[in-house]
């Protein structure tokens, strides 16, 4: 089986590529510097990157998921950070509301969040829950037209920056899992907290905040989908999110093994290029075989999806293997470039850093295993 993209989505990969290297690149270091690429993401919304995937009646371009793959795919080969603004904006951000929410707040919010002039994000993890999701202590108590909302998350990507948030409160402990709503919370709320900005590994472009809800008063209108089903909520689209970061992983593979591959060409020991010693040439072999795992699963996992089939095994898988991937090769393109790779002269040693973290998000890859295992328990 190859891949095969159709005209308009090797136009959408043309068009990214050419983007991401002309407009991302130059600005890669000041995001390093934790610098948030506000001026990126308004261009990527004038190109309709924002809504890539959202219907046209709700102000998106109504483009194929496998499109919105490649974007992420291509946006992440340059940098890492902007492909999990965007991934986290689309897939948790966005989407949740417009496959759960009323007409109403469609109109409301996705028009918004499609076009660009709002940022979302998603709030399920907080300090005692995280890969065990479902043990939230964070509740939502409705009290007339209104919940009031007590809690705290954290590792909130786009926190503090985003204009919404899919928010997961217990609105019936009792019941665990099945207790847990989802809400559309807006950034001006009263009660919404912005607390601190973690200072991560990598990533350094994107936002990771805490957030802390204290008689945070939500509007009943703004409860997603009914009472109780926010956990459902919350994992139906982690399962499409988990492929946007299998994407966003093998964008930064992909984007080591070039890196490997032209500097082994170019470095001469012993009076010849490293790329012709054995040594290097079965690493640079290994790490190319892998990426092109990651490619096949990643794309496969985005075709079930953009069939409407079930992709939830496959998503998992794709992201399992691809961060793996992501994190094997980045370690072998740091020694492929030896003392050099250790530099921040080059880019390596962010690929390496950027990488880690595609193991540990959208569920980490113990979780992926876990779904994985289910599934073939089914
Ligand atoms: N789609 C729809 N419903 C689902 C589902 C899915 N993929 N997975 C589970 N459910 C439903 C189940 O059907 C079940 O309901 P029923 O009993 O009515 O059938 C209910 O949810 C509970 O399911 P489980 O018993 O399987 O739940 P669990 O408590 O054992 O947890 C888990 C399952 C897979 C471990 C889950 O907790 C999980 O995915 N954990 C990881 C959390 C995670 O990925 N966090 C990422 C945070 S977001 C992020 O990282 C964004 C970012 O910044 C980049």
């Amino acid at each position: 089986m190859d891949i095969r993209f159709t005209e308009e989505q090797e136009m959408v990969r043309k068009m990214v590529r050419d983007f991401a290297e002309t407009e991302i690149a130059p600005f890669v270091e000041e995001m390093e510097e934790g610098e948030f690429p506000h001026e990126i993401l308004q261009k990527m919304a004038d190109l309709g990157l924002m809504g890539m995937t959202i219907p046209e009646e709700y102000g998106g371009a109504g483009m194929d998921f496998i499109s919105y793959i490649i974007a992420i795919n291509e946006l992440s080969r340059v940098s890492a950070t902007i492909g999990v603004i965007l991934s986290v904006h689309t897939s948790v951000g966005t989407n949740p509301i417009l496959y759960f929410g009323t007409e109403e707040q469609k109109q409301k919010y996705v028009t918004k969040l499609a076009s660009g002039e709002y940022l979302g994000a998603f709030c399920l993890t907080e300090p005692s829950a995280g890969s065990d999701a479902g043990s939230m202590k964070t509740r939502a108590v409705k009290q007339g037209d209104h919940y009031v909302v007590n809690g705290s998350k954290v590792f909130i990507t786009n926190g503090g920056v985003a204009d919404t948030y899919i928010v997961f409160a217990s609105t019936n402990p009792e019941l665990g899992s099945k207790g847990v709503s989802a809400f559309i919370v807006e950034k001006d709320t009263p009660g919404f907290i912005i607390g601190k900005d973690e200072h991560k590994m990598g990533l350094h472009g994107s936002k990771t905040l805490q957030l802390t809800f204290e008689d945070m008063k939500v509007p009943a209108e703004n409860l997603l989908g009914q009472e109780g089903e926010g956990f459902k909520i919350a994992m139906a689209n982690l399962d499409v999110g988990r492929i946007g970061i299998a994407a966003q992983s093998l964008g930064i593979a992909q984007a080591a093994l070039e890196a490997s591959t032209d500097y082994a060409k170019e470095r001469v020991q012993f009076g010849k290029p490293i790329a012709a010693q054995q040594g290097v040439s079965f690493k640079l072999a290994d790490m190319a075989t892998a990426v092109e795992g990651s490619r096949l699963l990643t794309y496969r996992a985005a075709n079930l999806r953009a069939l409407g089939k079930p992709c939830g095994k496959e998503a998992s898988m794709a992201k399992l293997f691809a961060s793996q991937t992501a994190m094997n090769v980045a370690i072998e393109a740091v020694q492929v470039f030896g003392g050099y790779g250790y530099t921040k002269d080059y880019p390596v040693e962010r690929f390496f850093r950027d990488a880690k973290v595609c193991e540990i998000y959208e569920g980490t890859s113990e979780i992926q295993r876990i779904v994985i295992g289910k599934h073939l328990m089914n």
